[in-house]
């Protein structure tokens, strides 16, 4: 009994302490981006077969097209796009702004991401969860790094006159997205507008009216 209440202590301890990805437990576990087996993560190939393009992504070099409403473009380096990230728990971004560009309100459900200012000037910020729901935020110039941690609702603005490039490493091989207007006000088929109407404290008709926008996704 006593080593039960030790052992149930012990492995709530241990599965607290997992704030991103589960270790790995070989050298690597290359993405079999064709396997049709459903796991957490990924399923690996032949570790003999893998080859240094497994592990390699080139164009980061390349500014993203942020010729869209938001002004903004994330170009995302996860195990998507790096086959040899799977099951290593890190990933990364480029994210570009035009003057006045924005990545708007979103949350990571699987990683704490820590970005820094290549280029230009950003206003960030993130809020902490219920009751205080307190905005930590800071204007963050070239060579400024910046926490957001996971889970927590972040957003980037560039307040700069030119264009602004960030890098952000996240501690997920895939950290996932969820944009908060688009999540609330794009989801297919729609929230009823009887939910988000009493939600949000605001008129259907303003429901509707958010629902009927196109809520871009530039992240
Ligand atoms: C950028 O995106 C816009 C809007 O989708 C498109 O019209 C334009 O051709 C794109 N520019 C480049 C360089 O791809
Ligand atoms: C793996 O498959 C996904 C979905 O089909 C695709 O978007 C991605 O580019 C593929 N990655 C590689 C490295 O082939």
């Amino acid at each position: 009994m006593k080593l039960t209440i030790v052992f149930l202590t012990l492995s709530m301890i241990a599965s607290l302490g997992l704030a991103s990805d589960p270790s790995p437990l070989q050298d690597f576990c290359v993405a079999d981006n064709y396997s049709k087996v459903f796991v957490n993560g990924k399923v690996c190939k032949d570790p003999m077969l893998a080859t240094a393009n497994d592990f390699f992504y080139d164009g980061l070099n390349k500014p993203g097209n942020t010729s869209n409403p938001l002004g903004s473009m994330v170009t995302p380096v996860n195990v998507m796009q790096i086959p040899g990230l799977n099951t290593l728990g890190i990933s990364l971004a480029r994210i570009d702004f035009a003057p006045g560009g924005q990545n708007p309100p979103h949350t990571h459900p699987r990683g704490t991401e820590i970005l820094t200012v290549l280029e230009g000037t950003l206003y960030v910020g993130f809020v902490t969860s219920n009751p205080e729901n307190r905005l930590i935020s800071k204007t963050l110039k070239k060579g400024d790094v910046f926490v957001f941690p996971e889970g927590l609702i972040h957003f980037q603005q560039n307040v700069g006159y030119g264009n602004t490039v960030a890098i952000a490493g996240l501690s997920s091989q895939n950290p996932g997205v969820i944009t908060i207007a688009n999540a609330v006000f794009g989801a297919d088929p729609p929230i009823s507008d009887v939910v988000l109407a009493k939600a949000f404290q605001i008129d259907k008709k303003l429901v509707d009216k958010l629902q009927a926008s196109f809520w871009m996704d530039t992240n």
